[in-house]
């Protein structure tokens, strides 16, 4: 299979110092906004990059399901790897890509865990069948087989019987509370446009980046 000559330009739109948000929440919002408008599919989907034990840097996609000034949710199981690794080293990396509209945006912050309040009402609100597999899902250790887990999750939904599961302390939303942003803009011949924000104080400043 030939891959080399697989490329395409971008020609969909630019972004400059003068046309971006001064605030960088507000930015990502127009963009993720934008990919929502162009049908791009999961639009939510992000990259979170944590420093696994091993030194390794680890990414695995989840989905962003809230985002303000206060910082980035997402919701996973607390004793996954990724888990392990933020307990180890809040600093992450979250990373979206909507091909539709040619844009990048990489998010530095530090995680933390959400507050239970928050945990329990996303927990609720997802469908019964997704809540049971969250419960017996030891996210990341290995099991014998995906028998064994559909056994658990058979079991735990006839031990149920229709009433509604409590959330388990080890999942939650963690949120990633941001000291950067880069939002990248495919431009023709390469000349991508890259504008980075960087906490400083209260303040947010802003620079134009080398493609
Ligand atoms: C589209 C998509 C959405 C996902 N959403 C989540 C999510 O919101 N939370 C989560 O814990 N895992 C989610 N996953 C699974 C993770 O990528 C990963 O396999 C899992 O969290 C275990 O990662 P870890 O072993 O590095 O902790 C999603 C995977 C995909 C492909």
């Amino acid at each position: 299979m030939n891959i080399d000559s697989v490329r395409r330009e971008y020609t969909f739109s630019g972004l400059s110092k003068e046309t971006a948000d001064a605030n960088p929440v507000k930015q990502f919002g127009n963009w993720l906004a934008d990919a929502m408008q162009a049908n791009t599919d999961e639009p939510t989907a992000m990259s979170v990059v944590t420093l696994g034990l091993d030194g390794f840097p680890q990414s695995r996609i989840v989905l962003l399901k809230y985002f303000d000034e206060k910082g980035f949710v997402f919701f996973t199981n607390y004793n996954s790897d990724k888990g392990v690794s933020i307990e180890q080293n809040p600093a992450v990396g979250l990373h979206f890509f909507w091909p539709k509209v040619e844009r990048q945006v990489r998010i530095s912050g530090f995680a933390a865990k959400t507050e239970t309040k928050l945990s329990d009402e996303y927990f609720h609100s997802r469908p019964l069948a997704s809540q049971i597999s969250a419960i017996i899902s030891e996210q990341s250790s290995e099991i014998p087989s995906r028998k064994y887990l559909e056994n658990q999750f058979e079991i735990l939904l006839a031990q149920l019987q229709n009433s509604k599961p409590a959330r388990p302390e080890n999942w939650g939303g963690y949120r990633v509370k941001p000291e950067k942003f880069e939002f990248w803009q495919g431009r023709e011949n390469r000349l991508h446009d890259r504008i980075v924000y960087e906490k400083q104080y209260n303040d947010w400043i802003m620079k134009r980046l080398a493609p």
